[in-house]
């Protein structure tokens, strides 16, 4: 088995090696935190959102899109309180010249706690075999019950402190606690500041008269400016929702872990308006309807956990992630926020415009409340691949590098190879490609032995390889050996369409 660090390089090496992910300006040694996505990667990602906006816009009767702008009225970011609180609190380390998130050092501690009472855990499992009561365990035994409380501890000090913008308080805590600079075990630490995460840009043609803006942080603020726009043109009713998926840019302080935190990244967000005083329940609602999202795709119930916030963000009542288990343990991958009337109400006072609905059934005007889902469509790609990655050990003793990314999300959806180059079996197969294309994202091979296109192919991604043989040229028949299972089955040709459908169609995996 890899070692998690082992994995994780495994996966930035196969990303490029495959086609899937490069440096941004490789040939001038790249920029940081920043990625372009190749030929494979292309794909992988538009099938990501086209499988999330399928099933948020076009599976909800009372959810439509949007795509609105980038560059947005500078006013926009006062009101959302992105100019002012925005932060994150950093802290260099004198001796390294490192920089880092102050909350995230402080996380990892705690995280390090957990992880030793979890392997106190798992070794009491291996003594005490079916006789062992975790629950019992977990409450009684002295070193978990001294971990998870000192876990606790740290985490509930720090988020007070933040709350209370006490930063010397988190230096204290960071000191107390005697957090080194992981990479190089010092200790000199400077004060924890405040930094703003946006990224400045002017408007205009001169300097004296250009406009200072911002380029989006986040896309859902491009949905609150547009809720009226979009309630009345589409006569839209509440409970409705506005989705859209787009770029956002941020200056994170610590850009690190390949695509997990970038500086330039795509979301996919959906404001979903409530009446006020219904909020809980719909957020209850959607933690459950995109957690079924994600399971949807079969890469584990055990990879997904829900981490409800304690310092919840300047907008929101009730807030939780939708965890992954990356190569690097858990981490956020969604946001589920009940962000309240903070939004509307702020956007009302900056603009002076009213930002509300009229209830027929109650009778009244009121803002209405927002639960938001929130992921990242590259933190989404991330997950997918890393866990799509694996060295499979084979039957025979020999070993195959496989990726089984979900057939619905595959870059390409089959492979068609003719046996041999001649008797006519190139052109049977190019004949079942351009059939195909149509409707399907195929490639076509006939280089090396079928062996290695196979590996080829298992490495790439591709769930379907469709062998024309020389029996085809008499039963219109082909073989289709399965990526995951590599069973191999004979199919008619004019079937093919049908069979692909069947394993690879939104429907298929969604409903
Ligand atoms: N509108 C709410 C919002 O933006 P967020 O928790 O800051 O909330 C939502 O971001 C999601 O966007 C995260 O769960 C994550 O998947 C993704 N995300 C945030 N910052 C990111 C970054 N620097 N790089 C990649 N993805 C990021």
């Amino acid at each position: 088995m890899a070692q998690p660090d082992d994995q994780f390089k495994r996966v930035i090496s196969h990303a490029k090696e495959y086609g899937y992910i490069f440096s941004s300006s490789e040939i001038y040694d790249g920029l940081s935190a920043v990625y372009d996505y190749g030929q494979n990667g292309a794909e992988l990602k538009k099938n990501i959102r086209e499988y999330w906006w399928k099933s948020m816009v076009h599976l909800h009767e009372n959810i439509v899109g949007l795509d609105a702008s980038i560059f947005m009225h500078p006013t926009t970011w006062k009101a959302s309180g992105h100019v002012d609180a925005f932060n994150d609190p950093l802290i260099d380390n004198k001796d390294s010249k490192k920089r880092y998130r102050a909350d995230v050092l402080i996380e990892d501690y705690a995280e390090k706690l957990n992880q030793k009472a979890q392997k106190e855990i798992e070794k009491a499992k291996k003594r005490f075999g079916d006789a062992f009561d975790e629950n019992e365990f977990v409450n009684t035994n002295p070193r978990v019950v001294r971990y998870r409380e000192e876990q606790d501890r740290v985490i509930k000090r720090m988020a007070r402190s933040l709350e209370a913008e006490d930063l010397a308080d988190v230096k204290a805590l960071i000191e107390e606690l005697e957090i080194a600079d992981p990479d190089t075990g010092s200790r000199n630490w400077t004060d924890v500041r405040q930094f703003n995460l946006m990224f400045g840009t002017k408007l205009g043609a001169s300097a004296e008269n250009a406009t200072d803006l911002f380029l989006r942080p986040e896309t859902a603020q491009g949905i609150f400016v547009n809720f009226l726009n979009v309630q009345k043109s589409g006569r839209m009713k509440i409970p409705f929702g506005i989705a859209q998926t787009g770029k956002a840019f941020r200056n994170e302080i610590v850009a690190r872990q390949f695509i997990f935190r970038m500086r330039e990244f795509e979301q996919m967000e959906m404001q979903f308006f409530v009446r006020p005083g219904e909020e809980l329940k719909w957020y209850e609602h959607w933690k459950e309807t995109r957690m079924k999202w994600h399971l949807s795709l079969g890469l584990g119930e055990e990879n997904y956990r829900f981490h409800d916030h304690e310092k919840m963000a300047h907008y929101a009542n009730a807030a939780a992630d939708i965890e992954f288990n990356f190569p690097f343990g858990f981490k956020e991958l969604e946001g589920i926020h009940s962000r309240t009337d903070f939004d509307l109400k702020a956007h009302e006072e900056h603009s002076g415009k009213k930002l509300q609905f009229f209830d027929h059934e109650l009778n009244e005007s009121y803002v209405p409340y927002v639960v938001e889902t929130s992921i990242g469509l590259d933190r989404m790609f991330l997950a997918v691949f890393s866990k799509a990655l694996e060295e499979e050990e084979l039957e025979n003793g020999s070993t195959r590098t496989v990726l089984k990314i979900p057939s619905v999300l595959a870059p390409f959806k089959a492979a068609v190879f003719p046996l041999l180059k001649k008797d006519g079996l190139p052109e049977i197969a190019q004949q079942i490609v351009d059939d195909l294309k149509w409707d399907f994202n195929v490639d076509y091979d006939e280089k090396d032995a079928v062996g290695r296109r196979y590996r080829r192919q298992d490495a790439a991604g591709t769930p379907f390889c469709i062998t024309v043989d020389h029996e085809t040229k008499e039963d219109n028949a082909v073989t289709v050996r399965d990526r995951d299972s590599m069973e191999q089955v004979r199919i008619p040709i004019d079937k093919l369409s049908q069979f692909l459908h069947e394993k690879v169609d939104f429907k298929h995996w969604m409903s």
